[in-house]
């Protein structure tokens, strides 16, 4: 059953999710399904969304919470953990994943507030599983002004992911400063949907060229791949300037045969 179905099915708790995040959620979340996996859900309210991921994912799951408001200790079931913090207390997040961690799932669903989105990824995205999934939702506040949000504004989230984006192209950059991180090399891709990023994680070997023809094979580092594409640049503007030569020359005769 899809995690839309699943919602659609669900009543008691209360659930708010934007509409169209089922299907992000479903894309990079199936795999998890009916498997041994932790997931941790910033901001839980009344507990509604846990509930979804207990019948999404299945009894294997375990499935961690953590609010600001005190009172979401009450209103969770019993097979479902909840801690009662704030995402921006980095030591806060860090004891949940001594104790609790690693988690493979972590969605950001709390404040909104957009330095809290960062503090939250930048503590807990380090210390996931190896092929986890991190999602911010509502990165949408990062163009609403009642958060401080513009296009294209300083210390909105959605820049800071483009500045993630650059990172992940760190093997590619020919830029002096511009080297692998650790983000790089545990980053398989970042997904841009409206309102949600969602980054999937994976080990990152530098990038390799491979060629097939008939029975050959071959593989070569993406730096010889850039020498090979700078020596036919060379040429062909070697190439260039000798035609360009014999372009004028030939101009040159025709005006000297010219009458006028
Ligand atoms: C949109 S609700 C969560 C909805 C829930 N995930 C769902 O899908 O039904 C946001 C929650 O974030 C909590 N919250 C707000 N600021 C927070 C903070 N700094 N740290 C942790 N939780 C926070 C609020 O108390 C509220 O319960």
């Amino acid at each position: 059953m899809s995690l839309r179905k699943v919602f659609e099915g669900h009543s008691g708790r209360y659930i708010l999710k934007i509409d169209h995040f089922f299907d992000v959620y479903e894309k990079h979340f199936s795999r998890f399904r009916n498997t041994r996996m932790r997931i941790l859900e910033i901001g839980i309210n009344e507990g509604g969304s846990m509930l979804l991921w207990r019948n999404y994912f299945g009894a294997d799951c375990e499935i961690h919470g953590l609010d600001i408001n005190p009172n979401a200790r009450n209103v969770v079931a019993d097979d479902v953990f909840v801690h009662i913090g704030s995402q921006d207390d980095e030591e806060f997040l860090l004891s949940i994943v001594r104790q609790h961690g690693p988690f493979d799932i972590v969605i950001d669903d709390g404040s909104h507030f957009m330095d809290h989105q960062i503090r939250s990824f930048e503590t807990l995205y380090p210390t996931m599983t190896e092929r986890g999934v991190y999602v911010c939702e509502d990165a949408f506040t990062s163009y609403w002004r009642e958060y401080s949000g513009k296009v294209g504004g300083a210390n909105t989230f959605i820049e800071y992911a483009k500045g993630l984006v650059d990172e992940l192209h760190a093997y590619w950059a020919t830029d002096d400063n511009m080297e692998p991180t650790p983000f790089t090399n545990s980053t398989e891709g970042i997904y841009f949907y409206s309102g949600a990023v969602v980054f999937e994680r994976a080990p990152v070997e530098p990038p390799k060229c491979v060629a097939r023809h008939k029975d050959i094979v071959n593989v070569s580092r993406i730096s010889e791949l850039r020498e090979k594409e700078v020596k036919r640049m060379e040429r062909e503007s070697r190439n260039d300037r000798t035609l360009m030569r014999r372009l004028r020359s030939r101009l040159r005769r025709l005006l000297k045969r010219s009458p006028g």
